[in-house]
């Protein structure tokens, strides 16, 4: 049954509001991002990013990179990210997520996040969110999944969530992208790139300062070990966190439109991009919000 989607008003905005049939997710409709939002406008999104649960879509944003830029900072500081090959020429806040190759040479990270990740999970202080522009999509494949993270801990059993109580864990990124390095995209780090990112560690289970909840703080692509335990019990223990997670009961999978703008939660979701046919296009703008030392 077709329903009319919920409204959203404010005193110079309205726009559509929906939640996915999903475990997270949801999509605004009607809202024009190519002039600022005022600040009663830009609240009501910000609430309804938290209502999503940590993914929210907004459709048929056609912009360009600095309305991108400008939106995105409205969330806070943006990062700038390690691998600077990637950068979008004169606009350094947006990484290139894109499998193109231009005379020979890829344009961006075109393996960006074919493992379940949270971004910048890496850094003492790991992103808010990021911000990902459809520029270019395939018309096959290309979807991009999301966890939440909420969900999966409340789903935990009891012993493990005592397990796990209190407990760190550590994140790496130099332990994945030497695991991957070598490809068209991942040239070895240099010296300078390898000291930005040392190892760091993290509770396992987060506060989220906005919504209050508790998140697992876990994935598999930067977490390598948890601390103060046996590697055996390290060894045994993160594996099982990550089949939790990604088993598929708090999953949405986002298939992508033209102009989609994709804004997701990195303290309270996880990733993963599917890939598409090498020899179809796909080509996205990210901006990543900064975020806070996670408690
Ligand atoms: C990212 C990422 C997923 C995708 O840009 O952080 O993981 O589907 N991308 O491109
Ligand atoms: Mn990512």
């Amino acid at each position: 049954m077709q329903t009319t989607a919920p409204r959203r008003r404010t005193a110079s905005a309205v726009f559509e509001y929906r939640s996915f049939d999903a475990p997270l997710g949801a999509e605004i409709r009607g809202l024009d991002l190519s002039r600022p939002l005022d600040d009663e406008t830009f609240a009501a999104v910000r609430r309804c990013f938290l209502d999503s649960q940590g993914v929210l879509v907004l459709r048929d944003q056609r912009i360009g990179p600095e309305q991108h830029i400008l939106f995105s900072r409205r969330f806070g500081p943006l990062a700038i990210h390690v691998l600077r090959q990637f950068l979008l020429p004169g606009h350094p806040e947006i990484l290139l997520v894109s499998n193109v190759i231009k005379d020979g040479r890829p344009v961006g990270l075109g393996d960006a996040g074919r493992y379940w990740h949270s971004d910048l999970s890496y850094l003492a202080e790991p992103s808010l969110g990021s911000l990902l522009h459809a520029q270019e999509i395939p018309k096959e494949g290309g979807d991009t999944s999301f966890v939440n993270m909420y969900a999966a801990y409340l789903a935990l059993p009891a012993s493990i969530k005592r397990r796990i109580e209190g407990r760190r864990a550590t994140h790496s990124y130099r332990k994945t992208y030497d695991r991957i390095a070598g490809s068209t995209y991942r040239p070895a780090l240099t010296e300078a790139q390898k000291q930005e990112v040392p190892e760091v560690d993290h509770p396992i289970v987060r506060t989220h300062p906005e919504s209050g909840r508790k998140a697992l703080f876990v994935n598999e692509g930067f977490t390598t070990r948890i601390v103060d335990m046996t590697e055996d019990e390290s060894d045994e223990l993160l594996p099982r966190l990550f089949s939790h997670c990604t088993a598929g009961h708090f999953t949405y999978r986002h298939h992508w439109q033209e102009h989609d703008i994709v804004l997701w939660d990195n303290r309270c979701t996880i990733h993963l991009a599917h890939g598409c046919p090498p020899e179809l296009r796909r080509h996205m703008h990210r901006t990543t919000v900064k975020g806070d030392i996670p408690r």
